[in-house]
């Protein structure tokens, strides 16, 4: 294991027992455990800084507001972006891509227009768009994967070859299979056929290094809580000429310039895209967590996880269990299926004996129905684990096939 064991110590909800047994949590994509710093930095808000954002002119207001200015430069840095204007914080990815899908739309979606998306986006990447396109006549199209779990770039091409594409929005790590998307060539491709691109990072942040100036991207949509921060707060990277163009999202609070019932205008973004009391407890979160990634290493990480993937991968393998897609880059994801067993009744076997993991669809309906499943169960990694936390699952699979068998 590349990754000291002294990670696992940091991180408090680990240190507990679970129906008797060590708990092992195994579901960190849907969302990761948080290590003891991220919780300080958020209680140490409400402690000492708890005022509202750009509001007051005293100290407490002062700390707030520097905090989240903070954080918001952290993220820039840390994703590669060129100015802070580019980062909007949001509740969330799902938000992050709701607002681009509205503001975006509203601008320049236009009658029979065609939005792509992959067969394997999260729900939180098609619904949008969905919506988007009933409001303005357009047309959502998927792109096809192929039986590795990978986007079939040759149909790719020939959909944005026949169809009139405004818009190509695609994950960055697929969380049902852990495929690791080419975003590059995808958003290259887009690009050259005049297509705007959204990549949503819901799985990116703590799995891959991205540096957002250096990709012909539109947006990436991230979430904190699955990069060892808090929930509820989530950002949008938006390329400034892009954002500078787009109506806002959301109306109220601290988004605008002026009001008056004869005309009102809209700060410059972030701020435009930013209505209400912002959330600046979570944000200091954010940046704590952003601070353990680069003190770890992005890539450290990624070794780890994908150390631990390839030899699970060969303990599920033996134990007769199906691995779902193999596609040539992956994260530290594994989706599974066992002959026989239901993967719901394989998550009640590994929840007795301590073990968390997801089972379903994993919000991704429609791959589960290219792949001809109704689910799977899925094992998704992080910091805090080790190869020995899959043995709970070997011996998980024994129980369930004494059952079944
Ligand atoms: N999207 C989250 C997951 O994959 C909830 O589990």
């Amino acid at each position: 294991m590349s990754l000291p064991s002294s990670i696992r110590c940091q991180f408090p909800a680990l240190q507990q027992e679970v129906n008797g047994r060590p708990l092992v949590y195994l579901d960190s994509a849907a969302t990761s455990q948080k290590p003891q710093r991220v919780i300080d930095a958020v209680s140490n808000f409400y402690e000492t800084s708890c005022a509202n954002v750009n509001r007051g002119a005293y100290e407490l207001g002062r700390r707030s507001t520097n905090l989240y200015e903070g954080a918001r430069t952290l993220l820039q840095e840390f994703i590669g972006a060129e100015h802070s204007e580019e980062i909007i914080f949001t509740k969330g990815c799902t938000e992050a891509i709701n607002l681009a899908a509205n503001s975006w739309s509203a601008e320049y979606l236009e009658y029979e227009d065609v939005i792509l998306v992959s067969e394997m986006e999260h729900h939180a990447n098609i619904v949008p768009w969905q919506m988007a396109a009933e409001r303005h006549g357009a047309r959502v199209i998927p792109i096809p994967v192929t039986f590795d779990c990978e986007i079939d770039l040759d149909q790719f091409e020939s959909l944005l070859r026949e169809e009139p594409v405004k818009m190509v929005a695609v994950k960055h790590i697929c969380n049902a299979t852990g495929t690791i998307n080419p975003i590059e060539q995808i958003a290259t491709m887009a690009k050259e056929a005049g297509s705007a691109v959204m990549i949503d990072g819901a799985q990116g942040l703590a799995h891959q290094r991205v540096s957002v100036k250096d990709l012909p991207i539109d947006f990436y949509a991230m979430a904190s809580h699955k990069a060892y921060g808090p929930m509820g707060i989530g950002a949008l990277y938006g390329k400034r000429e892009v954002l500078r163009e787009l109506p806002p999202y959301q109306g109220g609070g601290d988004m605008i310039r002026a009001v008056s019932f004869e005309d009102t205008t809209y700060r410059k973004p972030p701020g435009r895209f930013e209505a209400g009391t912002q959330n600046p407890a979570d944000a200091a979160g954010f940046a704590e967590a952003l601070r353990f990634i680069s003190e770890v290493g992005v890539e450290a990480l990624h070794q780890h996880e994908t150390e631990i993937r390839i030899a699970a991968e060969k303990m599920l393998q033996d134990a007769g269990a199906d691995i779902v897609g193999s596609p040539k880059e992956k994260a530290g994801i594994i989706s599974f299926v066992l002959p026989r067993i239901h993967p719901h009744d394989f998550s009640t076997f590994s929840d007795q004996l301590g073990a968390a993991i997801r089972t379903g669809h994993h919000c991704c309906m429609p791959l589960m129905s290219s792949l001809g499943l109704p689910g799977t169960a899925r094992v998704s990694l992080a910091a805090y684990n080790s190869i020995e936390d899959l043995n709970v699952l070997i011996e998980a699979i024994e129980s369930a096939r004494r059952i079944f068998a």
